[in-house]
């Protein structure tokens, strides 16, 4: 509104996050102009660095739309002209009340009413420091603030609970947008809209026709440089107690009574009480070990000088989890991690109950699983959703085969740009909007189903089965799935 300014503040700004994906997607939201003419974007890190410096910096790293109308440079000139830079120290009030006056300077010129907006891309260990001074020193005077926090939040249940009430000290709940970047993603929003807004699936989502679900998680790379990082979370806590858990608990949520951020929220927090305590005989966990490729040496995670030597820290985890509900009494849903395998894929598979009788059994073979229905949601890349048919061979006979009925978003939805995870967050952070958001109880519960888990893993100090560096993981994750008569489907197609 008119005499309303926005200013977005990014503590961490010299940082990697910052860099890659918090600037990028605030120039983009900038761009196609889903920001105020009145927004100012500030950096503040440690790094001692002039405005234009930074500005330099951060130049290459902004994204141009080839779709977008407009010349691009012109719009990077506009958007830099609206950054500036403060250097400071994270537990220094007298830092943090500098940058309270470059903001208030420039929101100064631009209206009564100024809304801010900081955003926490900085390592865990310095969170509670940045959050208080920057709630006591730089709160807008004037209008709402808001805080943006990323995870880790905490390492367990216990960590967790002491970072929350120390936010809570400065920030209410209400302020306070704890991102987890999957929810954020296209095909993730997707999936309420397909359960809830088609019939043919509104029946079909239970134990009643579903035989197991399969939530898969690569990358083809390793930690590479994080290995300080990963070393001290793990897999486990780096994305199954998030961003995997968030995809199950969409998946397999009541019907909310609205959209409404509470309600959506509120049948997350349900269903995930639901879920049965994790037993350590339903969990592998694999470790990547170097391999020789051709020439080349792929390093394996022992390698990466910024890991511990020795370390048994997991960069693969395969497990059987179960919701104890009406619903989905009794079937697996199998989860599955890993670092540096054969490809980078996300994706949600379901498999169906094979079809009853025998009617094209000669035709089908005797394996029927293998020719049961199956749903996949690929959230990336190539993002997709495809249903698994069979279909009789066209010609004369009687020969079946499997198809799919296919929905790729590059063919059918070519003219629009998939927005980048953080542009949405981002951009729901500036509307208010916290349905993408976790809650706090959320963030409770997430942590009661591992904390018990990686207190197990860490207590007995439990080995890793090796697998090399580029391959599809540890056979042990082949043992656990087909305990619960399931096959991994990203594996033989
Ligand atoms: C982050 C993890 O939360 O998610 C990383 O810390 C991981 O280890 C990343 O690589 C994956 O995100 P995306 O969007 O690339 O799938």
């Amino acid at each position: 509104a008119k005499g309303e300014s926005l200013s977005i503040c990014v503590f961490g700004a010299s940082g990697d996050l910052a860099k890659k994906k918090v600037l990028p997607a605030i120039f983009s939201l900038y761009y196609d102009r889903h920001l105020p003419e009145n927004v100012r974007v500030f950096g503040y890190a440690r790094s001692k660095m002039t405005n234009e410096e930074f500005k330099e910096k951060i130049r290459e790293s902004l994204p141009c739309r080839i779709s977008a109308a407009g010349n691009c440079d012109d719009v990077i000139e506009s958007f830099l002209e609206r950054m500036h830079y403060v250097s400071g120290l994270y537990d220094d009030p007298k830092d943090f009340k500098a940058l309270d006056q470059a903001m208030a300077a420039e929101e100064a010129k631009m209206g009564k009413k100024a809304m801010r907006i900081f955003y926490l891309s900085i390592p865990p260990s310095i969170f509670v420091p940045v959050a208080q001074n920057a709630a006591r020193e730089c709160s807008s005077s004037t209008g709402e603030t808001r805080v943006i926090v990323e995870k880790p939040f905490g390492r367990d249940l216990e960590s967790s609970r002491e970072l929350t009430s120390s936010l809570a000290e400065v920030l209410a709940e209400e302020n306070t947008y704890r991102i987890d970047h999957y929810l954020g993603k296209e095909l993730i929003e997707n999936i309420t809209v397909l359960r809830f807004s088609n019939i043919m699936f509104q029946p079909l989502w239970s134990r009643a026709y579903i035989r197991n679900v399969q939530i898969c998680f690569s990358e083809n790379f390793g930690t590479e440089g994080r290995g300080g990082y990963f070393d001290n979370y793990g897999i486990i806590r780096d994305v199954m107690q998030n961003h995997l858990l968030q995809v199950m608990a969409l998946f397999a949520m009541e019907e909310p009574a609205s959209l409404d951020a509470e309600d959506i929220r509120d049948e997350k927090v349900k269903v995930i009480r639901c879920i049965r305590p994790i037993e350590m005989d339903n969990v592998v966990l694999g470790q990547y070990k170097g391999r020789r490729d051709g020439d080349k040496q792929l390093p394996g995670y022992l390698d990466d000088e910024t890991v511990p030597p020795g370390s048994k820290c997991p960069t693969f985890a395969a497990m059987a989890l179960f919701i104890d509900n009406a619903r989905w009494d009794g079937v697996p849903f199998l989860m599955k991690a890993g670092k540096a395998l054969h490809k980078r894929q996300a994706e949600i598979r379901i498999q169906f109950h094979h079809a009853p009788g025998k009617l094209y059994k000669k035709q089908l073979g005797s394996a029927s699983e293998m020719n049961s229905n199956e749903l996949v949601i690929r959230i990336q890349p190539d993002e997709s959703i495809y249903l698994r048919l069979n279909s009789k061979i066209p010609g004369l006979g009687m020969r079946l085969d499997q198809t799919d009925l296919d929905l790729q978003y590059k063919t059918k939805f070519s003219e629009a740009n998939l927005p980048d995870a953080y542009e949405r967050l981002i951009l729901d952070v500036v509307q208010g909007d916290k349905r993408l958001f976790i809650r706090n109880d959320e963030l409770e519960e997430a942590w009661k189903l591992f904390t018990p888990l990686l207190k197990t893993i860490e207590d007995d100090q439990m080995a890793p089965e090796l697998y090399p560096y580029g391959s599809r993981g540890p056979i042990g994750a082949h043992y656990l799935a087909s305990r619960y008569n399931v096959r991994w489907g990203d594996t033989y197609n």
